[in-house]
């Protein structure tokens, strides 16, 4: 494991774009795992504006998100989709045939869960999986207890989740209840993974993740096995690591 620390948000934002600055420049048809939320914003900012001064190009890049809201057409202005297209899609070259979110309004959920884990496949595996964490300790919606040997499933959010993203809907009763996501298991198979965390908000959550010993109850604990992982954090973040 590999853990940095650096002291502002645009730092971190810098050195996480840096990773796939990297990833993309041995490889233009590189498989790159996304994720929601407010903290990979700024990586996809700097992404966006290296794309604009003519130093990436996405054209033969293929993308799979994280996770989606149960209910929420892709249409919806609060689904992951919707973010997806307003954060990164709508401002680089990526073919539209290339991106994959989960859906999150299908008829049979189990086939969709497989066919997402068929089309990582297909596609030859995930190359860059960039993820956040949960104040509860989850990577994408893996909540606590969900097997660390789970691929894409539904689950239930987390009262601690619906309240953290309350701020993203008019109040949290408008909040999704359920979701779909990749699996523990599945984000350990990408070949590299960083993580971002900002805030004394997520000190518990990071300690929990990299000092903690592996187990369900903070899914992010199982990146201690995977072969290939940095944690970027800011001070806030790691203040409760007691080797830092
Ligand atoms: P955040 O969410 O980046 O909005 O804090 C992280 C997460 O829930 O994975």
């Amino acid at each position: 494991m590999n853990i940095i620390i650096l002291d502002t948000y645009k730092e971190l934002s810098i050195r996480g774009a840096g990773f796939f600055i990297q990833t993309l420049a041995s490889n233009p048809t590189a498989v790159l795992g996304l994720a929601t939320g407010s903290t990979p914003i700024g990586v996809y900012q700097q992404l966006i504006e290296q794309y604009q001064a003519g130093q990436l190009d996405f054209s033969a890049v293929t993308t799979f998100n994280l996770d989606e809201y149960i209910g929420l057409h892709r249409d919806h202005p609060q689904s992951y989709y919707s973010f997806m297209q307003q954060e990164l899609f709508q401002h680089i070259n990526i073919s539209p045939d290339r991106i994959h979110v989960p859906s999150g309004v299908e008829d049979n959920f189990g086939a969709h869960c497989q066919w997402y884990e068929d089309a990582i496949i297909a596609a030859g595996g995930i190359d860059l999986q960039i993820l956040g964490i949960g104040t509860d300790g989850h990577i994408a919606f893996n909540e606590p207890g969900t097997a660390l040997g789970s691929r894409t499933h539904l689950t239930d959010l987390d009262q601690q989740t619906i309240i953290d993203n309350a701020r993203f809907f008019d109040s949290a009763d408008n909040v999704p209840r359920r979701a779909i996501t990749m699996g523990v298991a599945t984000i350990m198979d990408a070949r590299e993974v960083i993580l971002l965390a900002t805030g004394e908000n997520k000190a518990v959550a990071i300690q929990a993740a990299i000092e903690s010993p592996v187990g369900s109850e903070c899914t992010a604990s199982a990146l201690q096995n995977h072969p290939n992982v940095t944690f970027l954090l800011d001070p806030a973040a790691a203040s409760l690591l007691t080797n830092q």
